[in-house]
């Protein structure tokens, strides 16, 4: 009777929560939100389609199509999408009184890092301080790193190179297929930040496999998988965040189904792999190791004298770091190879503007040779344009009087994002924005009409601070990689898998690969 009375209560308070207020709260519309077409029928009542959505894995595409129709889209009660580029400025740039929304803080750990700070004064702290790690002279200084890492990755593919294709219309024998390019250039991203950032060593690319130790705070440790981690983690969050207010039981909810409870469990060694990497580090700082790299850069300042971070915000740092600076690369640089392999006339010419920068038998593009290479500069942003590692909108939130988007007057304390998908799909500043066409960025002209809206990196005070990082290990490997060796797809019609999480995670890029006899072809 007890029983049957407290299901009664629970269900009547659950429906008033879940159903009746959204419902008064939208015929209300306090903020005059309801004007904005709903991008799916329940959006303005509930975040639940949006999470659908994003679980559904290409949420900035299937969003774009929307917005051809409609430039301001309702993604939640709280919450709008903008689809114009005229929206990037109000929304991302330098003058922009917006700021990060909640969800970078539902994520945040007990320190915030770089990317999750909200606060305006904690961010530019920071800001200031991990600059003189990411200022470019540091970056050209630890070069060295980058092509030490690469050259383990040649030795790796020079193992697994098979004859040369003599017909390129044929397709490749299956077992011939002997790279997974997508799996060996993420293990290459992650070996090069981690060098960078914590002079430390993996063996991962030389293994094949992500299999790293993980530690728990009390010490213990075990083998656990990084890129598996790291992607479970974001892929997980990434479907249930946007519910900001319900996000913790969403997310305990979904674990009683059996795909939601595998992606946690894969997920759940993720911070103790970035824990037992800055414990590592803190043990050889500890042993007197003068090492050069971001830890010794977030420990002392730029006199010498010492930050006096607290541990928890250095762990957080270092977290930030190894996470965002490389499945972010990897994704560019599998795409960068995609594109390139079924645009055979682009890889030639660049081929043909890196053969003539290097010699014959130079193995490691050295980056000032080939950093200036406009055709190389030309198709990696033209890659980054047309498949953006991070695509989908960066959720910011108007500030309490309110900001003008787009020529609307929005309320305070509301959502709002621009997906970087939709600002490269603008047929106007890019033509044909479905091709890749790397000459569109070839004139110095054109790359200034273009620049404003290209915006794979974000832009403002919250742009990517390791942009230059990526670019010079992307410059060096592509250089590398396209110098040495030819590559071909399973078939013409094979395509890549993506799913969006945060990030577009992308699927297994089988490929066969050989070494290019580059004297019989001049
Ligand atoms: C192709 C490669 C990369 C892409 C596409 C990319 C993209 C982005 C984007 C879109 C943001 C804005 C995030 C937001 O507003 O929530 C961002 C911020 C950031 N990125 Fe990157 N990133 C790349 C490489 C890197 C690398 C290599 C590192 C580190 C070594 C890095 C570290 C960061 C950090 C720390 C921030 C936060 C900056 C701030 O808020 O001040 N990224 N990145």
């Amino acid at each position: 009777m007890f029983g049957l009375l407290f299901a009664a209560v629970a269900g009547f308070a659950l429906s008033v929560y879940f159903v009746v207020l959204p419902v008064f709260n939208h015929f209300l519309d306090p903020k005059g939100l309801r004007k904005y077409p709903s991008f799916a029928t329940f959006a303005g009542f509930s975040d639940l389609p949006y999470c659908w959505l994003s679980a559904r894995g290409f949420r900035s595409r299937d969003l774009c199509e929307l917005h051809k129709e409609e430039p301001i889209l309702r993604i939640g009660p709280n919450a709008l999408s903008f689809g114009s580029t005229a929206a990037i400025k109000d929304i991302y740039g330098h003058t922009t009184k917006c700021i990060k929304d909640k969800n970078y803080e539902i994520l945040s750990g007990s320190h915030t890092h770089l990317i999750d700070a909200i606060d305006k004064q904690d961010h530019s702290r920071k800001r200031k301080l991990m600059s003189a790690a990411f200022a470019i002279k540091n970056l050209e200084r630890w070069e060295f790193k980058v092509a030490d890492v690469t050259k383990r990755l040649l030795a790796v593919l020079d193992e697994k190179c098979t004859s040369p294709m003599l017909s390129s219309s044929k397709s490749p024998e299956f077992a011939d297929l002997t790279v997974d390019f997508n799996q060996i250039i993420n293990l290459w991203t992650i070996e090069a930040i981690n060098s960078i950032a914590l002079s430390s060593k993996l063996g991962l690319i030389e293994q094949g496999t992500d299999e790293v130790t993980a530690e728990r705070i009390d010490g213990t440790v075990y083998r656990a998988r990084y890129r598996q981690s790291q992607n479970q983690t974001s892929r997980a969050q990434a479907a249930f965040v946007w519910a900001y207010d319900h996000y913790e039981w969403l997310a305990w909810l979904s674990k009683f189904l059996p795909y939601w409870r595998r992606v946690w469990k894969e997920a759940k060694p993720w911070n103790d792999v970035i824990y037992h990497q800055a414990m590592e580090r803190l043990r050889k700082y500890q042993n007197g190791n003068q090492l050069d790299d971001f830890f010794s850069c977030l420990m002392t300042g730029k006199s010498g004298s010492p930050n006096n971070l607290e541990w928890g915000e250095i762990v957080s740092e270092i977290s930030i770091i190894i996470n965002a600076g490389a499945d972010t690369t990897a994704i560019a640089l599998s795409n960068i190879i995609e594109l390139l392999i079924r645009h055979p006339k682009h890889l030639q010419r660049l081929r043909a503007e890196i053969d003539e920068t290097l010699e014959v038998e130079e193995a490691v593009a050295p980056y000032d040779s080939v950093k200036d290479l406009p055709f190389l500069r030309a198709c990696i942003d033209e890659g980054l344009r047309l498949n953006p590692p991070t695509s989908a909108g960066l959720p910011r939130r108007t500030p309490p009087e309110g900001a003008h988007i787009l020529g609307e007057w929005i309320p305070g304390g509301t959502s709002v994002s621009m997906t970087i998908y939709s600002a490269h799909q603008d047929p106007i500043i890019f033509p044909n924005p479905e091709e890749f066409q790397p000459q569109r960025w070839l004139g110095s002209e054109n790359r200034k009409r273009m620049e404003p809206y290209y915006i794979p990196f974000s832009t403002g005070a919250r742009g990517c601070i390791g942009r230059n990082i990526s670019y010079l290990e992307q410059i060096v490997v592509v250089a590398s990689l396209v110098h040495r060796y030819d590559f071909a797809l399973p078939s013409p019609s094979w395509r890549l898998q993506r799913h969006e999480a945060f990030n577009i995670l992308v699927g297994e890029l089988p490929m066969k690969i050989w070494r290019r006899e580059q004297r019989s072809e001049a």
